[in-house]
């Protein structure tokens, strides 16, 4: 090899390292983990259809496959709580694959999300036909009329949240939402066998700071105490669908 093609090796090692650590110690760069995830992800998974293909929930203890993740949070979380005639917020919509699931059950969806490259995924799976698309900047729910949302769920994605983040979402949604105040939330729970296995294969690489794209560290309780606090009553708080996880329907305070 010669010198300059050893450079360029290295150069390229080195923005390699670089892009696959933590950027600040002050900030979880969600945004621009999630817009990476969304630009590689074809080269990636070649063989797949839609990003969200790949999240089969097998990890999670909860199916294996993707078509059986899907057919859980349709039947356990969205005919349960959502109607026909529902304005439903999703926040979180990777590629869409719950947003599509969504659709099928509401009057009209409005997908937010940090990432423009997720929402263009998403807008190519299902389109503009009763759907809003809204980007987020990670500290405000805006974007969003208040009092006009029915539902708001977020799924896949407080997983990946600090608990400080999820707490400031938690204190926005209220605001949002009208007459049933329905919300579904899904998070990780660290203290959980299949939480402490995922704890265990990613602590050392999110050191001093950590990537946008890993798990928070979350618990059950801690989430019961945010719900408490801001004055949310609990309707359903699931432990075993997702045994990694726990997925709560709450209302939110009028
Ligand atoms: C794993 S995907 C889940 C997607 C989808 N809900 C599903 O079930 O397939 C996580 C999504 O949450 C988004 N996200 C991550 N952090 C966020 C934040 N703080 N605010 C809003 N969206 C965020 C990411 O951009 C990504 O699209």
């Amino acid at each position: 090899m010669g010198v300059v093609q050893a450079g360029l090796a290295a150069a390229k090692r080195r923005v390699a390292r670089v892009r696959s650590s933590p950027t600040t110690l002050d900030r979880v760069d969600y945004e621009q983990a999630w817009d990476d995830y969304a630009k590689m992800w074809r080269n990636r998974n070649p063989k797949l259809a839609h990003i969200g293909d790949e999240w089969t929930g097998e990890r999670a203890g909860a199916a294996k496959t993707v078509a059986e993740y899907c057919q859980l949070i349709e039947s356990r979380f969205i005919e349960p709580y959502i109607s026909q005639d529902d304005s439903v917020m999703e926040i979180g919509v990777g590629g869409g694959k719950t947003s599509a699931l969504l659709k099928k059950h509401c009057s009209d969806l409005t997908c937010c999300d940090i990432s423009a490259e997720m929402l263009k995924a998403t807008r190519e799976r299902i389109g503009d036909d009763g759907v809003r698309y809204v980007k987020l900047d990670g500290i405000k729910l805006s974007g969003v009329r208040s009092g006009s949302m029915d539902v708001v769920f977020c799924f896949d994605t407080m997983v990946h949240m600090e608990p400080r983040d999820i707490f400031n979402y938690l204190t926005q949604v209220p605001r949002l939402t009208r007459s049933k105040r329905i919300c579904v939330f899904h998070h990780g729970n660290t203290l959980s066998e299949l939480g402490w296995k995922r704890f265990l294969s990613e602590w050392d690489r999110n050191l001093m700071g950590r990537s946008g794209g890993s798990f928070s560290v979350m618990t059950i309780e801690l989430m019961a105490r945010f719900l408490d606090h801001l004055d949310y009553e609990v309707v359903l708080k699931d432990t075993e669908s997702i045994p990694r996880d726990c997925v709560w329907a709450v209302r939110a305070p009028g």
